[in-house]
């Protein structure tokens, strides 16, 4: 979904960053957004590039005005309905405080086929990477969430081997969803489970303590992580690679195909990528049947638009989204010491991968 405006669509957009600053007829403004909309790729794009920006500089009612005026971009109308019944640009909650709004994403069909991947890549790594023992081995699950796709990767497991027990420990740093993943562990997982929870800790918080209870469970048969390294910040992932490469030999991991951190702050493209990816999960949210009116709005806005708002507004310290695109995470692992076996695509309106990853051993053996 990479997008590059050329040197003419920036000139366009730039008399709309120069009306946000000087400006002082919000009409003027619409008349400019939709005087410049035939001559960029994407025609309601810079209703979207007005509107974030009047956000931004805390005129919360011109962009509403503005964002009203959308007819295509889901991401545009909903965050106009968002303004006029918060009229603040920020976020409400702590993203994943609470764990009921992620019910409705795990429901998209988009989650359906990342859930598919990500059981597709269990099967494929169990079968060429065998336990050390089918007594309790031990998996390490980062940002389990509320557990359901940890079960799911367990009962997998059992396809391949008659595993008698495993032991899971959950390195999961909001309260609310660890609770849920172990009563959901407990109660679905048919044989006996022994879980080792790591609360409210992030994988970049891990303490000496934490990490002394993880070595005393070695080996570590794999490492899975579906959809949360993308949670640490950028400067962080190389050396929080290093230590998952340092704790078992395999890391499994789905990610987002998608590159936030190189694009400068307010920047069209920046604006421009979050519109069509929160677009496409917004819709995916909406298109759902089996969930209620209040659950869909609940995930679109304590989920979706408070991630896209801490990544529009670039709070650091509330920003919890720090995408990169496929081979930089595989760049990113390589300098960890890892080689890559395997990555694949997940085809979908978002684009996602699954990726295996395999410590390198060292030239003199050590790993
Ligand atoms: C998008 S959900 C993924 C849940 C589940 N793994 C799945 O694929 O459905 C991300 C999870 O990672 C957790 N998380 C966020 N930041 C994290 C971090 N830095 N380290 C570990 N887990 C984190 C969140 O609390 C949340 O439960």
């Amino acid at each position: 979904m990479k997008v590059s405006f050329s040197e003419l669509d920036l000139k366009q957009l730039t008399k709309i960053s120069q009306w946000i600053t000087n400006g002082k007829w919000v009409e003027e403004l619409i008349d400019i957004c939709q005087g410049i909309s035939l001559s960029v790729p994407n025609q309601e794009f810079p209703l979207i590039y007005a509107g974030v920006l009047l956000a931004r500089n805390n005129q919360v009612d011109n962009a509403i005005k503005v964002l009203r005026l959308c007819q295509s971009s889901v991401f545009g109308k909903t965050l106009a309905e968002y303004l006029s019944e918060t009229h603040s640009f920020s976020k409400r909650v702590k993203t994943f405080k609470e764990a009921k709004p992620y019910d409705a994403w795990m429901q998209t069909e988009i989650y359906q086929s990342i859930r598919a991947g990500v059981l597709e890549m269990v099967k494929h790594f169990a079968k060429q990477n065998p336990p050390h023992s089918l007594d309790e081995p031990t998996i390490i699950d980062i940002g389990p969430g509320n557990g359901i796709l940890t079960v799911e990767i367990v009962k997998q497991l059992q396809q391949v081997y008659p595993l008698r027990g495993l032991h899971l420990i959950l390195i999961e740093p909001s309260e609310e969803m660890m609770a849920l993943a172990i009563q959901h562990c407990q109660a679905s997982i048919p044989m006996p489970v022994q879980i080792t929870p790591l609360c409210n800790c992030t994988l970049q918080s891990l303490t000496s303590k934490d990490q002394k209870i993880i070595q005393e469970h070695q080996p570590i048969w794999f490492i899975n992580a579906s959809l949360s390294l993308h949670h640490i910040p950028r400067e962080l992932k190389v050396p929080n690679m290093e230590i998952l490469n340092s704790i078992s030999t395999s890391l499994l991991m789905t990610e987002i195909d998608e590159n936030l951190e190189e694009l400068e702050d307010g920047s069209p493209e920046l604006i421009h990528t979050v519109n069509e990816i929160y677009s496409n999960a917004i819709q995916e949210v909406l298109n759902i049947n089996s969930a209620s009116v209040l659950d869909k709005k609940s995930c679109i806005d304590s989920f979706f638009l408070a991630d896209a708002i801490t990544v529009l507004k670039n709070i650091q310290e509330l920003r919890v989204e720090h995408w990169i695109s496929n081979s930089q995470w595989q760049d990113v692992a390589k300098y960890a010491g890892f080689k890559v076996v395997k990555t694949t695509p997940i085809v979908s309106s978002i684009p996602f991968f699954t990726l295996e990853l395999k410590n390198q051993p060292t030239s003199d053996g050590l790993n």
